[in-house]
């Protein structure tokens, strides 16, 4: 039976092949079951075993044809045995999932060299050396999708994440240069979701060098819903999707005002990313995967650690503020606003 294509309008879940790449926990877990409960065929890869020998049973349990093949991205021999063994069993790819990602928190100079490069290394070049083997697959067939789960940290920074940062917007800047490459084959797409904060456990397994304990910002999205988003970009012809609405919020304040979106970043993450309790430094699962269970959820939204409404109404105020002020200064302009004037007419003649 020919397989349908992810390109077209005639395509039936049960016959799809899906590759997903961190799909041990978090979102990458969430959606490998999403595609299952469609009838997919779902090879689910990351570094722990176990945990994907689980995964794979539920996805059983769901319906879904699934194998394990436990996998480091940051070896690009693991990476070509992944694609072949996806192959063998299944015969061909339709879908490849890029969820696969290390957080490493700390100032820029606290961060040792080694964890920084980690973090790229996996979070980027781990993606590169996917795209580069299971490619090679899609120009042979003609066709092919491949799914990158970017973040909104891929349109706009934080601090003290300058290499998960990093790693995104190079992701970012790389999927929109390859997909310009691949408008000559409209059956061989490449498409990014960038979600808001999600509940997952990558905050509770990230390297920490802050010397607090980290939290992650709220509100926090469901995996599950993000996981039903990524099935959608995959029988659909978007090229991008947000996860959340803070996202295309926080790409309009930052073209609007981006001096004070990033002052408001910093105050954001200082007042609700950073606890006051200490912990102690940590390479969390950079090299070696995390000790804990791998699960889909995180639990954070369980708790009780909401934001301050002091900080909401005082954070909504000064952006207003600002953004007024910033409207009337000549000094401080939006970028939006001082575009559209001659870059020469608000400076003073230069001193003879
Ligand atoms: N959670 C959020 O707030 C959020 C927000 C925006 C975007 N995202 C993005 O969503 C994606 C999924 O993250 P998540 O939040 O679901 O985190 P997660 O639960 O920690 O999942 C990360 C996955 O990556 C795998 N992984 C890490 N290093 C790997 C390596 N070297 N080789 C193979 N697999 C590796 C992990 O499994 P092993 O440890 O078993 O290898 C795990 O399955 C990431 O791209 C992340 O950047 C997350």
């Amino acid at each position: 039976m020919k397989s349908p294509s992810p390109t077209s309008g005639d395509r039936k879940a049960h016959t799809f092949v899906v590759v997903i790449v961190g799909a041990s926990s978090g979102i990458g877990r969430a959606t490998a079951v999403a595609f299952a409960r469609k009838g997919a065929c779902v090879v689910v890869a990351a570094r722990r075993a176990s945990a994907l020998e689980d995964v794979a049973r539920e996805c059983a349990s769901e319906g879904g044809q699934a194998m394990a093949v436990p996998t480091d991205i940051t070896e690009p021999e693991q990476v070509d045995e992944l694609v072949r063994a996806a192959l063998a069993r299944f015969g061909h790819i339709d879908v490849w999932i890029h969820c696969a990602a290390v957080l490493a928190m700390g100032r820029f100079d606290d961060v040792p060299a080694d964890a920084f490069r980690r973090v790229v290394e996996t979070n980027f070049f781990g993606r590169v050396q996917c795209t580069r083997a299971v490619l090679k697959h899609f120009r042979t067939r003609g066709e092919g999708l491949i799914i990158d789960v970017n973040s909104v940290l891929g349109r706009v920074a934080q601090p003290y994440a300058s290499a998960y940062v990093a790693s995104k917007f190079a992701g970012r800047g790389w999927v929109e240069s390859l997909r310009e490459e691949l408008l000559d084959t409209p059956k061989i797409r490449i498409c990014s979701i960038y979600p808001a904060p999600v509940d997952t456990p990558i905050y509770s397994s990230a390297a920490n060098f802050t010397g607090r304990e980290i939290r992650p910002i709220r509100p926090l999205l469901d995996p599950a819903a993000v996981a039903r988003q990524i099935v959608e970009l995959a029988f659909g012809s978007k090229r991008e999707a947000y996860a959340g609405r803070i996202g295309p919020t926080i790409n309009l304040a930052h073209a609007l005002a981006p001096g004070l979106t990033e002052r408001l970043a910093r105050l954001t993450v200082d007042v609700m990313q950073l606890s006051r309790s200490e912990e102690t430094v940590s390479w969390g699962n950079l090299v070696e995967p995390s000790w804990r269970r791998a699960e889909v959820n995180g639990g954070w939204r369980s708790t009780r650690n909401k934001p301050p409404r002091w900080f909401v109404l005082g954070a909504l105020v000064a952006f207003t503020a600002g953004l007024a002020l910033a409207a009337r200064s000549q000094r401080v302009r939006p970028y939006a606003l001082s575009a559209a004037r001659p870059l020469t007419s608000s400076r003073p003649a230069a001193p003879r």
